[in-house]
């Protein structure tokens, strides 16, 4: 295993290596002498427990007070078993659920076990075992109103950086955790997906992570596997049904008056898909009074000044923005692009008081470096950009107010690098007449 993984990743780091004794990187400083993270070493966790043991295990929210516990064993007679209650080693109830399996060449993956559990209480830890065997778990659910706190962060991959960015999540208290794709950067090779499985269990078991796909999730194979997301779709299985979505790739979920879509970049967006017309259903159930806040997320982002990735997400802009503006959704945050970038909230191209603040935080820690080139001229649509690996939070504190803040790693510290306070679209009388009026076309 140490040595396949060696050879995948030797070959880039020596040539990163290189390239920075040959030509020291240009220091983008922006605001302060901060010295860029270069990437890190890919981090290999191994299989501990016994076969029959759980492994890789991580939460998800599935509808109003229910929550899917998802883990693999190797052994294939164990059961798909979750037993938990609201005291440590005592276990209540008792949920049995499904269990699958996919094979990706001569990969076999081990039993990926689903159950569901609950209804939970809100806001309330429950101790957990799955299958009968292994160690205690125990998570925390999230409030059923505000304050509510979510984690958000992209491009995690599975690199010192990304051990750092998460021991800096884990520092400070909070209830869900928002992936805007690329998980494991396994890509294709099956074992880098268990070793993330195994990597993120101390943190996804604890909190639920709530994911999209990113480009890193494709794994298509030409003729043998045209469709692709086969590990991300058996892994990581999402609530998508319960929002009336057709697919894992995109679905939609809410948390304590927060309505939260998660977009495919991957999936076909435009105006005859299923994934538009799915958006458009979704939007239309929508209640503002019940749910004030309205995010979401994508991979590639709609909006980006860094010169990686230029224009990627372009076309899907083109197709699906005048749907979440009219909807006045608050907040778009994707990924991919390997930096932190804060804009201000915009349509079609201009600063908009009524339509949403796009943020790209694909910043988490994959193995390919930081995009440490922005575009010059500075767009005066982008406010804040910085090439540093962090991670973001939103603290919505009530239907009108929330905080939104991004951490950039330093080593030991996750320091506070950039925060601003939002208020809902909902909340804002100018932006709740019909959006074709003209009233909103103004510079904040
Ligand atoms: C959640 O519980 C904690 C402590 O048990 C409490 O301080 C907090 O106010 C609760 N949050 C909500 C939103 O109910
Ligand atoms: C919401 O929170 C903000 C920030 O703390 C505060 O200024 C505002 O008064 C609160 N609004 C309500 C309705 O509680
Ligand atoms: C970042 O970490 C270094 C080393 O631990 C420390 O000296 C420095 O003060 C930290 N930077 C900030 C901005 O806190
Ligand atoms: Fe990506």
């Amino acid at each position: 295993m140490a040595k396949y993984t060696k050879s995948l990743i030797s070959f880039p780091i020596l040539l990163h290596t290189l390239c920075f004794l040959l030509f020291p990187q240009p220091l983008l400083s922006q605001d302060n002498d901060f010295v860029r993270q270069p990437a890190s070493q890919l981090i290999i966790t191994p299989h501990q427990r016994s076969n029959s043991d759980p492994q890789q295990v991580h939460i998800s929210l599935v509808g109003k007070d229910k929550m899917r516990v998802s883990w693999i064993t190797e052994d294939n007679e164990a059961k798909s078993v979750v037993e938990y209650g609201t005291k440590e080693g005592v276990y209540s109830e008792k949920s049995m659920g499904e269990h699958t399996s996919y094979q990706y060449f001569f990969y076999n993956s081990g039993k990926i076990h689903n159950t569901v559990i609950g209804p939970l209480e809100p806001n309330t830890t429950y101790f957990y075992k799955c299958g009968g065997l292994g160690p205690e778990f125990s998570f925390k659910t999230p409030p059923s109103k505000f304050p509510i706190e979510f984690v958000i962060v992209g491009d995690l991959g599975q690199t010192e950086w990304t051990a750092s960015t998460l021991k800096h999540v884990d520092k400070s208290d909070y209830d869900v955790f928002l992936l805007p794709g690329d998980l494991s950067y396994a890509d294709s090779q099956q074992p880098l997906w268990d070793s993330f499985g195994r990597l993120v269990e101390p943190y996804a078991s604890k909190r639920p992570w709530m994911v999209t796909e990113g480009n890193h999730e494709i794994e298509i194979f030409p003729i043998i596997y045209p469709n692709g997301f086969k590990a991300y779709n058996a892994r990581w299985p999402m609530p998508f049904q319960q929002s009336g979505s057709n697919s894992n790739l995109y679905y939609s979920f809410e948390v304590a008056g927060t309505h939260i879509i998660m977009l495919g970049s991957y999936s076909d967006f435009n105006v005859e898909s299923q994934q538009y017309n799915w958006l458009q259903l979704d939007l239309a159930k929508i209640d503002r009074v019940k749910t004030p806040w309205v995010i979401t997320l994508l991979h590639a982002p709609w909006y980006n000044s860094n010169e990686a990735h230029q224009g990627e997400g372009e076309s899907m802009r083109q197709a699906m923005e005048e749907l979440l503006y009219e909807a006045r959704v608050d907040l778009v945050f994707a990924g991919h692009v390997h930096a932190y970038e804060r804009f201000t909230r915009i349509y079609d191209n201009q600063a908009d008081s009524c339509g949403p603040m796009y943020v790209t935080i694909g910043d988490g820690g994959n193995r390919e470096g930081l995009a440490l080139k922005f575009e010059k001229p500075t767009s005066p649509l982008s406010l804040f950009r910085e090439p540093s690996f962090g991670h973001g939070r939103l603290r919505i504190l009530n239907e009108t107010h929330a905080h939104w803040s991004w951490h950039r790693n330093n080593d030991t510290n996750a320091i506070v690098a950039d925060g601003i306070w939002i208020e809902s679209l909902s909340n804002l009388k100018a932006c709740s007449e019909t959006p074709n009026n003209q009233v909103a076309h103004e510079e904040l």
